[in-house]
């Protein structure tokens, strides 16, 4: 008799994201109460072709949920120093709660030093020095979107995650590095696993949560996973059919899913928490704006 495998459930990225949008819809129908209508400035430089995709869902998502979005696409021969002086008119500007450079960046612009002129209270990735610091200090306002809406998942899907024991499959600054941040918070045994480790598959197969974020196709497979563990899986990858292209994670879905007891489809899965945390965070700095301005000191007056 042959015994068919369980296979894994899928976590529903967009119906949880969903209950995160409505949430942030409530909390902007209440701000509009106070005459106070969030903005979010997106900067979109050059033609990277997924980009310009995250960028109109970003854009229509902000739209659904009442936040007015300024766009700025920018050509790809564009200079640091204008990206630096229009970073500044959006800092000063009170109108602006929040401002998102999408990466990557053409090679002549330096990634660091843009992040770092955004003022950390409108950093709505979550990227700026201040707020990484923040974040590995457990005092953190502004979070990186995708690690933050990855913890939502597994919440959602194992509630207390204390003691468990989670491997974060790479190491970037956007999702790696806080997302292992994260789970420590949250009371998880974590380990980092990159490029350079010594039996990566040995290490993930102690897992009990997996998250991976490696930017290729399909790559982990059921071979790496302990039976019954939940995998997140960060990528969205486009790769050539027969039949024309599809998107597919890190994870071979259909492999993993049969042995993990959860899994993050792809498309449907970490992609819309990415947005709805975004969304989110451009509440949380317009609060923050708002308390900023109210503690502020009068300006000294001058006869
Ligand atoms: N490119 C890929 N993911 C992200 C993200 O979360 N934020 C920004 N700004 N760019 C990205």
């Amino acid at each position: 008799m042959s015994v068919s495998p369980a296979f894994a459930r899928d976590i529903d990225g967009k119906a949880i994201a969903a209950q995160v949008l409505s949430e942030v819809k409530d909390e902007v129908g209440a701000l509009a109460r106070q005459q106070i209508h969030p903005a979010l400035a997106v900067l979109l430089i050059g033609d990277d072709a997924a980009s310009q995709v995250y960028v109109r869902n970003k854009l229509l998502r902000a739209e659904e949920v009442g936040i007015h979005s300024l766009e700025y696409r920018l050509p790809a021969n564009t200079t640091q120093a204008h990206v630096l002086t229009l970073i500044a008119q959006l800092n000063a500007d009170p109108a602006v709660n929040g401002i998102l450079v999408q990466l990557p960046l053409p090679s002549q612009i330096q990634e660091h030093i843009v992040i770092q002129a955004i003022d950390p209270i409108k950093d709505v990735d979550g990227f700026h020095r201040q707020n990484v610091g923040g974040l590995v200090q457990g005092a953190t306002v502004l979070t990186p979107c995708t690690p933050s809406g990855c913890m939502r998942l597994l919440y959602d899907t194992c509630g207390d995650l204390s003691g468990l024991h989670a491997v974060v499959i790479g190491r970037s600054n956007i999702v790696g590095k806080p997302m292992a941040t994260l789970l420590l918070q949250a009371n998880c045994s974590v380990s980092v696993v990159h490029s350079r480790s010594v039996d990566a598959a040995a290490l993930c197969r102690m897992a009990d949560i997996v998250v991976v974020a490696v930017g290729r196709p399909q790559m982990i497979d059921a071979s790496w996973l302990k039976a019954g563990a939940v995998v997140i899986d960060v990528g969205i990858n486009r790769i050539e059919t027969q039949t024309g292209s599809r998107l597919v994670g890190d994870v071979d879905y259909v492999s993993a899913r049969t042995v993990a007891s959860a899994i993050t489809p792809v498309p449907g899965g970490v992609g819309p928490m990415t947005i709805a945390y975004l969304l989110k965070n451009t509440v949380i700095a317009t609060r923050l704006q708002l308390e900023e301005s109210r503690t502020r000191a009068p300006e000294p007056q001058f006869a």
